[in-house]
């Protein structure tokens, strides 16, 4: 990849009493997307934020707002969370037993629609669904929790999504979800992801989440550029 990675905070490591001014302070620092960890207690063992944060965000940012849907299925909140203003809806393949069924309703929605895969499921399973989908998003940590460590094994995994990627359906964006930060985002850069979720890096960022943004483009950069 020679173009810069697009970053998308995750709010699941902001700060919830100051979610609206943290998300603008992510904006004003240049974050291209907000990502949004929706969790059931049931998928993932943790529970987090449904349509109403969506809804809370939408009239505070122009940014778009990416669902990232961790729930048993999906496909019967999608119409909530489209109503509340999300712009992108993503969902995992390992329970999405009508994947094409549940991407079809995301898109006669007028939405954009993504795939996610945790670490130990192969690019294959995206493969089929690839021509209908705007995204890929490869999951670097067990879905459920922020602030875990990326697990750096999955990385030839991305390099071989993103030729899958190219081979079918160029278009299409690849994202890394996970334990990303000024180390571990340059490396998901170069292994081929286009966009970068981060969390922890960018709201627990000890200069707050304009310096995390910041420190994680200024990592990416210079990782594009530096000699291999
Ligand atoms: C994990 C979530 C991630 C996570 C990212 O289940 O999907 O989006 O919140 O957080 P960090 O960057 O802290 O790993
Ligand atoms: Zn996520």
């Amino acid at each position: 990849m020679t173009h810069p990675a697009k970053l998308a905070p995750s709010i699941l490591a902001a700060d919830f009493a100051r979610l609206g001014a943290q998300v603008l302070e992510a904006e004003r620092a240049g974050a291209d997307r907000i990502h949004v960890d929706v969790m059931d207690g049931h998928f993932v063992p943790n529970i987090s934020m449904g349509p109403i944060v969506v809804k809370a965000l939408r009239p505070v940012t122009k940014l778009p707002l990416e669902v990232h849907l961790m729930i048993e299925e999906p496909i019967r909140y999608l119409d909530a969370f489209a109503e509340s203003g999300a712009d992108s809806m993503l969902v995992h393949v390992e329970n999405a037993v009508n994947l094409h069924r549940t991407v079809q309703h995301i898109k006669a929605l007028g939405k954009k629609a993504g795939v996610v895969l945790n670490p130990a499921t192969s690019p294959v399973a995206f493969a089929e669904i690839l021509p209908d989908v705007d995204l890929i998003l490869v999951m670097t940590v067990n879905p459920g929790f922020g602030g875990q460590k990326f697990i750096p094994e999955v990385l030839p995994k991305l390099t071989r999504a993103r030729a899958l990627i190219q081979q079918r359906a160029p278009r299409c964006e690849l994202e890394v979800d996970g334990g990303v930060d000024v180390t571990t985002g340059p490396l998901a850069a170069a292994a081929g992801a286009d966009v970068l979720v981060a969390g922890t890096c960018v709201f627990a960022h000890p200069g707050g989440p304009a310096e995390g943004v910041r420190a994680l483009r200024e990592a990416v950069r210079r990782g594009l550029t530096a000699p291999a």
